[in-house]
């Protein structure tokens, strides 16, 4: 199964819904967009058709079948000229984040350890927010970040404090458990950052936010903070 292409039609949708906010936002004041972990490129492309967008998007796959997918419904929708996938790590890639915006729906899953998931592209470290706070470090100075309430995410949010970004915007859904985040490995590591309060969540339920951070000199807290609160607010009723 680690060969399989990332399957979440409810995810990726929402996934669509943000980078449609974040194009209408920042359409005209930005001219290339880097894309971490592009998936079958659905999101992004149906992302591309409603937008106004006239820039470049430079997506990155590591896996090999989501990458040629992307390509091959790139090409059958003619945007070649605004979207391409590249097979290869984000990380391994020479990156100049200065003029370039930075938008993701990452790996989040906790887990003590990659060998264990359905998909090990999709580990996110211990608590699940390990690729976020490595893509949150890279100085991109406008982000959108996907980010799970089953994923530590108030320390996430301080961490992109300490890194200069305040939230300017965002989107929140509640998401049913699926798939990959129901794997009892996934699962009994959920539990355990509960316990620790480092993870939030109802019966079948979790909150995805879809986060627009902005570098700034002087970080704004109001929106951070109000979306720390938001993301804790799902409980276990027992
Ligand atoms: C949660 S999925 C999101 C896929 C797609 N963007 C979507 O929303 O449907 C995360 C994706 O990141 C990819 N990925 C993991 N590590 C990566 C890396 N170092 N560089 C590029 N892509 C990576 C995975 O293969 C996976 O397709």
């Amino acid at each position: 199964m680690s060969s399989a292409v990332f399957v979440c039609p409810e995810e990726s949708a929402f996934y669509t819904q943000c980078l449609q906010l974040f194009f209408s936002i920042y359409c005209d004041a930005i001219s290339e967009v880097h894309e971490f972990g592009s998936g079958d490129g659905v999101p992004m492309v149906n992302a591309i058709r409603q937008s106004s967008f006239k820039g470049m998007i430079h997506g990155y796959e590591v896996n090999d079948a989501s990458w040629s997918q992307a390509n091959l419904l790139i090409q059958r929708c003619q945007i070649e000229k605004r979207y391409c996938v590249h097979l290869a790590s984000f990380f391994d890639i020479c990156v100049q984040p200065s003029n370039c915006a930075l938008v993701t729906n990452p790996p989040y899953l906790p887990a003590l350890t990659d060998t264990v998931l359905y998909m090990k592209e999709l580990y996110g470290g211990e608590d699940g927010a390990m690729i976020s706070r490595k893509l949150l470090s890279l100085g991109y100075r406008t982000v959108l970040l996907m980010v799970s309430s089953f994923s530590n995410p108030v320390e996430l949010l301080r961490f992109a404090a300490e890194q200069g970004y305040a939230v300017s915007d965002f989107l929140v859904t509640p998401l049913p458990f699926g798939l990959y985040s129901s794997q009892p490995e996934v699962k009994t590591q959920i539990f355990e950052l509960y316990r620790k309060h480092r993870a939030f969540f109802s019966e079948h339920y979790y909150l995805l936010a879809g986060v627009i951070f902005r570098k700034t000199e002087r970080v704004d807290m109001e929106l951070t903070v109000n979306l720390m609160n938001i993301m804790q607010s799902l409980r276990r009723s027992s």
